[in-house]
């Protein structure tokens, strides 16, 4: 089903972290290696998608068959969905995008002064990229992540129903799970469907990811 099913189907994915500036020399990220989304665009483009991957900074290079879109921030990547979603059969979150930006980054590097023992950044929301696109009239296939630290398959359904999503993959994070990490386990849930796909690499989880994408669009086309 895998080839036959992603042959000249248009896939976008963002992969790996943002950073959110608070000056030229400092960042807000996150642990996000970028290694599932990648994964994912390189199963698809092998089964014959045609693959845009929108990247936060990662040390992963994609190859050639990806065509990949390297951004910074949530904002920049907001953009280059933007620019990217329409004529896309499915669309995959898999980056862990910043959930708040400073609101002004400095512009000169922030000195630290003797008579200031603490400091308080002023944090504004992000744009939420995956809900944009679950919002618009005409829409890909929408396919979220959650990586949680607790109740996994609770907050990945409140995901799943809030940011209007079709599929949603939740994935175990912290004590040396999910994030950095070459195997995952995963929990894949659309309104009507659950599948468990146990501790595996990266790509072997794609595969199965990408299969049961297609199944539940196969499916819903019947
Ligand atoms: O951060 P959160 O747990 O809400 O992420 C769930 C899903 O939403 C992920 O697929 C992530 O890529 C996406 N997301 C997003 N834009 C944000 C925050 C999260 O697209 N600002």
């Amino acid at each position: 089903i895998l080839p036959k099913f992603w042959q000249g189907k248009r896939l976008l994915v963002t992969a790996g972290p943002t950073y959110e500036d608070i000056d030229p020399v400092r960042f807000i990220g996150n642990k996000s290696s970028g290694k599932m989304g990648y994964a994912i665009a390189e199963v698809a483009a092998d089964a014959g998608a045609d693959v845009v991957l929108i990247s936060g900074p990662v040390s992963l290079k994609a190859s050639d068959k990806v065509q990949t879109v390297l951004v910074r921030s949530a904002q920049q990547m907001l953009e280059a969905v933007q620019q990217n979603y329409a004529d896309c059969d499915v669309f995959i979150s898999a980056a862990a995008v910043a959930d708040y930006r400073v609101a002004t980054p400095n512009l000169q590097k922030i000195k630290k002064t003797d008579d200031q023992d603490g400091m308080t950044l002023n944090l504004v929301k992000n744009p939420d990229i995956v809900k944009w696109v679950a919002e618009q009239v005409t829409k890909p296939y929408v396919v979220g992540f959650a990586a949680e630290t607790e109740r996994l398959e609770a907050y990945a359904r409140d995901k799943l129903e809030c940011k209007k999503l079709d599929m949603i993959c939740a994935n175990s994070v912290g004590d040396g799970k999910g994030f950095e990490q070459d195997d995952n386990a995963l929990l894949l849930m659309t309104k009507t469907q659950h599948k468990n796909l146990t501790n595996a690499p990266k790509s072997r989880l794609a595969k199965s990811l990408l299969a049961f994408i297609a199944e539940c669009l196969v499916e819903a086309k019947k």
